[in-house]
């Protein structure tokens, strides 16, 4: 007597089994699809702080805030690349902490204080780190430049704070802002130009204090 026969259960039996048991399965996940197609969107209130200043939106839930900060607060310092956490060109600082602001939904920042390339300085008053990237020839095209910026100072504040990266040997010492440290926390910010070496130098400037 085969196997199957045995238990009285046979090879059609077992597909048509599992066959039930993926659409039953399937069930609870259809139901819970509640909002029918063509349903208006779902809108929420929020308010944070951008740049200094508070900032109140009534947006679609679905919101990015890469897209709160372009769409609706027309701040296009923060460039949209790749729009799926692959480029750093969106980097904004959220309570000081870089994040891809393109996987980020704005209803999430409620509170927070959110600050973009144009909150750092102005072209009058340039924040260290801008001036560095213009002294050193930090970009090309400029794309990926403000995300650049942004994660350039949240590097240098990281390992300040004694963070560890990737590339930090000794993780019982304070990391040191050397090439190897700086390149790993920036390899999330991509530039298609290529001006690496001068991302670098400008970030040995500020890290070292070197004029
Ligand atoms: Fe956000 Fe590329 S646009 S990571
Ligand atoms: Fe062009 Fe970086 S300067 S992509």
């Amino acid at each position: 007597m085969g196997e199957s026969a045995q238990f009285g259960v046979s090879r059609r039996g077992v597909l048509a089994g599992g066959a039930a048991s993926v659409a039953v399965s399937a069930v609870p996940a259809a139901a819970a699809q509640t909002a029918p197609i063509g349903a208006p969107p779902a809108l929420a209130k929020m308010a944070f702080e951008v740049n200094g200043k508070r900032e109140t939106l009534e947006l679609d839930t679905r919101t990015t805030l890469l897209d709160a900060l372009r769409e609706h607060l027309k701040l296009t310092g923060t460039k949209k690349g790749c729009d799926h956490g692959q480029c750093g060109a969106c980097t904004v600082l959220v309570d000081g902490v870089r994040i891809n602001s393109c996987l980020s939904l704005a209803v999430m920042h409620e509170g927070d204080k959110i600050t973009t390339v144009e909150g750092l300085g102005t072209p009058g008053d340039l924040h260290p780190m801008q001036a560095a990237f213009v002294k050193h020839d930090g970009y090309q095209c400029g794309y990926c430049t403000p995300g650049q910026i942004c994660s350039a100072v949240a590097t240098l504040s990281e390992i300040k704070a004694g963070i560890p990266s990737h590339v930090t040997e000794d993780l019982m010492a304070k990391p040191r802002a050397t090439n190897d440290e700086m390149r790993e926390r920036m390899s999330g910010n991509i530039c298609r130009c290529g001006a690496y070496s001068n991302i670098l130098e400008a970030m040995n400037e500020v890290a070292g204090g070197r004029s």
